[in-house]
């Protein structure tokens, strides 16, 4: 692919354009005026982070100060050291935002479970209805499965049903649409055992509080797929993979909210790991937040005052109750996020991805300028807008092929650094 312009045509006076000059007042900029208390307490949060910050810096600087033949070896010693490594975090504290809203989530989930709050009780039962879909799918089926969760799926679904103030509006929350019809066929098809039974009972046994299916659509349930192609062909689909490309310069005009929703509902079919769905997009056209958040991430220096739109996409770790998924977050969300931009860009509107950079300072001030949890973290920003046809995009390379792609290799690619897909 191919610019349509070189940036060698770029002339003085688009770049005097570019330079955001000739464009009136920059969206959103922050005037930088503070009152004295503002001024005062920024001041005593710097002096605070600068003293939490100690601990990295020092080590840091030992690690900085051993000669660099002795390090190069001590170090690949010790990076296979659980110990060491453990104790190197533990000191650096670099890590130390991440554990604890990975604690947090735990805590909140479980706890909040226990207690019956909607959010957690939320999380677990659609990974318990997952769950179910899957062992409805299998070939063949057994008799007899998910037991360890069955009660769990059935308590959880009264809770939810619960909390809904008449069947009515019950029968409005998709989530309890889905569960009523999964676990409706999950009791007609299961055999018999004890755990079993005893949720079938239970499950039976809400009568009138159960919403009814509605008469005309059909059950949300496992299904087979018509075996239709899909309307886009493969030449389609890597034709809006080139066209879509980071643009950072914008045309200064709203982006409507409804091509947002559009490219919002591509996102919300994207794959999550247990159909959890741990994250939520937030976005910012108003230029005043826009201006207090757009700084905040490293990334946006130089084109952050001209973003008319921005999405701030935050993970919440409450939706797990165990470490081991700490990570699902960021994959999850990254996947909308590539279909979301997808449905900007079909739309004509064009997106950059914003790094979130894990610097503890940062994330206090994002977490107190959007108001996150505890278990809440940013996995990246989107800002989007009208492409500004004016503005360039860098060509941005992308490695060939052979190189990240490879076939039944057994292997490890550090054992293998030059062009390791190659061979
Ligand atoms: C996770 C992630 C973080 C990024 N962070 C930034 C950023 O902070 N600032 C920026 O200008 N571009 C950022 N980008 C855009 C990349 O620079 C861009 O995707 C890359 O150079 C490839 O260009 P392309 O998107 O046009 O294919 C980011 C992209 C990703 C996926």
């Amino acid at each position: 692919m191919v610019p349509h312009s070189p940036i060698r045509a770029l002339t003085s006076s688009a770049v005097a354009e570019r330079s955001g000059s000739a464009r009136g007042a920059p969206v959103g900029q922050s005037t930088g005026t503070a009152s004295p208390s503002s001024s005062g307490k920024k001041r005593g949060r710097r002096i605070w982070s600068q003293i939490k910050a100690f601990p990295t810096r020092a080590v840091h600087r030992i690690i900085d100060s051993i000669p660099h033949s002795w390090r190069a070896a001590w170090v690949q010693r010790a990076s296979r050291s659980p110990l060491f490594v453990g104790l190197y975090y533990l000191w650096s504290g670099d890590f130390a935002r991440e554990q604890l809203a990975t604690f947090s989530g735990r805590q909140i989930h479980r706890q909040r479970h226990a207690a019956g709050h909607m959010d957690a009780v939320r999380y677990a039962l659609r990974r318990s209805i997952h769950r179910i879909e899957k062992g409805l799918i299998m070939r063949p089926r057994r008799e007899v499965f998910a037991e360890e969760y069955i009660r769990e799926a059935v308590a959880d679904y009264v809770r939810l049903l619960e909390s809904h103030s008449s069947a009515q509006n019950a029968a409005a929350d998709p989530l309890i649409c889905w569960a009523r019809d999964v676990l409706d066929l999950y009791f007609d098809v299961t055999g018999s055992s004890p755990i079993l039974d005893k949720a079938r009972r239970a499950y039976f046994a809400l009568g009138s509080a159960h919403p009814p299916p509605p008469q005309s659509a059909s059950p949300i349930v496992p299904y087979r797929r018509d075996d239709q192609h899909p309307t886009i062909s493969i030449d389609a689909m890597t034709a809006l993979a080139h066209r879509r490309r980071s643009v950072r310069w914008y045309e200064q005009r709203p982006v409507p909210r409804d091509i947002l929703d559009r490219a919002m509902e591509v996102a919300r079919w994207s794959p999550s790991a247990c159909n959890r769905q741990p994250f939520e997009f937030r976005f910012f056209d108003d230029p005043d937040l826009i201006a207090r958040i757009v700084q905040i991430p490293m990334g946006t220096k130089g084109f952050a005052q001209q973003i008319p739109c921005l999405a701030v996409l935050v993970g919440q770790l409450r939706a797990f109750p165990l470490e081991r998924d700490r990570h699902l977050i960021y994959i999850d969300a990254a996947l909308a996020a590539m279909a979301f931009e997808f449905g900007l860009e079909v739309q004509g509107v064009s997106s950059c991805s914003i790094n979130w950079p894990d610097i503890t300072e940062k994330e206090e001030l994002l977490a107190r300028t959007i108001g996150l949890a505890d278990d809440e973290r940013a996995v990246m920003l989107i800002s989007c807008g009208f492409p500004d046809p004016a503005g360039f995009v860098p060509y941005s390379e992308k490695k060939p092929l052979d190189e990240i792609r490879r076939f039944n290799f057994v292997g490890s690619a550090a054992s293998s650094p030059e062009s390791p897909c190659r061979q």
